[in-house]
């Protein structure tokens, strides 16, 4: 039993904020898996997806999860691409995984000033659209639980915290 709890949902669903407040909340580590890479490369990840493509961000991704998944008592906050690498999603199967689901409008609405996210850059609202649609299925099929990422992110923290079904030692 690791203890861990983890957050995926698209760019913009607040998966770094609701982690912070959740970890403070239940004493346990924050871990980012986005500041994971940046640390072990050294670069940006828009540099690093501008110089090596996306393929080279997912491999690294992947061993950023797999070296998070050697602690425990952490709430981690994964990249919102993180479940379309197959051997990444494969590590997340049978972990505790909460998917902050937001609309459309509300990750535009948040990230339209935004230029740190590689794949939003230049991109139209259509076009941001179908790829959240694309994804919902993946992080609805990979989650243990679906929470409303639209409310303030103590409300989301609570709601997780309320739909908690594996009981946690204390750390
Ligand atoms: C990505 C989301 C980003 C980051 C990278 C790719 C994605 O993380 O991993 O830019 O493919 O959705 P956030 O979800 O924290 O923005």
């Amino acid at each position: 039993m690791n203890n861990n709890i983890f957050l995926i949902g698209f760019m913009g669903s607040g998966k770094s904020t609701v982690g912070n407040i959740l970890s403070k909340r239940l004493g346990y580590s924050f871990v980012d898996t986005d500041e994971l890479v940046e640390e072990d490369c050294e670069i940006s990840i828009c540099t690093m997806f501008d110089k090596f493509g996306e393929k080279y961000f997912r491999e690294k991704e992947y061993v950023a999860l797999k070296k998070v998944l050697e602690n425990k008592n952490q709430v981690v906050s994964t990249g919102g691409g993180i479940v379309t690498y197959d051997k990444s999603r494969e590590l997340l199967e049978g972990q505790e995984v909460y998917y902050i689901d937001v609309d459309s409008e509300t990750v535009y609405q948040r990230l339209k000033s935004d230029s740190t996210r590689p794949l939003l850059k230049n991109s139209s609202f259509e076009k941001m659209s179908d790829l959240l649609s694309i994804r919902k299925k993946i992080y609805e099929n990979t989650c243990t639980r679906k929470i409303d990422g639209k409310k303030e992110p103590e409300k989301v923290a609570e709601d997780i915290i309320f739909n908690m079904t594996v009981i946690h030692d204390k750390p």
